[in-house]
């Protein structure tokens, strides 16, 4: 059981969910009626103020896929682009930034968090388009979170980006309003890692 447990949390890690959210479950989630609609295996675009749990509920999703033994990759899109550069600057045979691009393009499920937070040169905003037009002529899965409404998306990032995370959304985008529930303090992550182990010798070696 506990080696389960561990294979978990190894892949969290490994295919990037924030550390923060490892241990969440949906049971941590106070707007219970939110999972009737969330067919984990459909593209999502979650916008709305800081600190509305566009982040958490992203990888609520994430971690029920992972543990549906699928492949889920999460990153921010200001770190996709950091990728992106870092592996046209240093070129190694792993690095480089077609094979970044190629990864998350690829990638079964994919969470892109933050889109709309990078700085939108024109490389950016090609490298944003590639990858997420990817996605959805090959029809992969994507959740993505931002605070810009997609209108605001057209004006900062294209008509085309847009368009095709519409497309790709259709009636899955979904407002999370204003209020940031950061500043409630509710997050007990100690007592959510307790819960996961069960009370259990804390038995990772990572
Ligand atoms: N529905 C919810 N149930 C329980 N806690 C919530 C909920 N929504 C948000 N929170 C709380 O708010 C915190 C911030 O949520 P999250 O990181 O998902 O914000 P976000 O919308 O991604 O913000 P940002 O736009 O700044 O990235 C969570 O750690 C949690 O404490
Ligand atoms: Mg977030």
């Amino acid at each position: 059981m506990n080696e389960e447990k561990e294979i978990l949390i190894k892949k969290l890690k490994a295919w990037g969910l924030p550390e923060k959210y490892w241990y969440v479950e949906e049971e941590d989630w106070d707007k219970k009626e939110v999972f009737k609609m969330i067919n984990e295996e459909e593209s999502y675009y979650f916008y709305g103020g800081a600190g509305t749990g566009k982040t958490m509920l992203a990888c609520i999703i994430g971690k029920r896929l992972i543990r549906q033994g699928k492949h889920c990759l999460f990153i921010t899109a200001p770190d996709f682009l950091g990728k992106i550069v870092a592996g046209f600057n240093f070129s190694s045979s792993y690095s480089s930034s077609e094979e970044v691009l190629e990864k998350y393009s690829k990638a079964n499920y994919l969470i892109l968090d933050d889109l709309g937070a990078e700085r939108s040169s024109e490389f950016a905003i090609q490298q944003l388009y590639r990858l997420i037009s990817y996605r959805e002529r090959n029809l992969k899965p994507v959740i993505i979170t931002s605070n810009l409404t997609l209108g605001e998306i057209a004006e900062k990032l294209s008509d085309r980006i847009a368009s095709r995370i519409k497309g790709m959304c259709g009636e899955r985008i979904i407002y999370f309003g204003k209020e940031d529930k950061r500043l409630l303090g509710k997050d007990d992550i100690e007592r959510w890692k307790r819960r996961f182990w069960k009370g259990e010798e804390e038995c990772l070696h990572m």
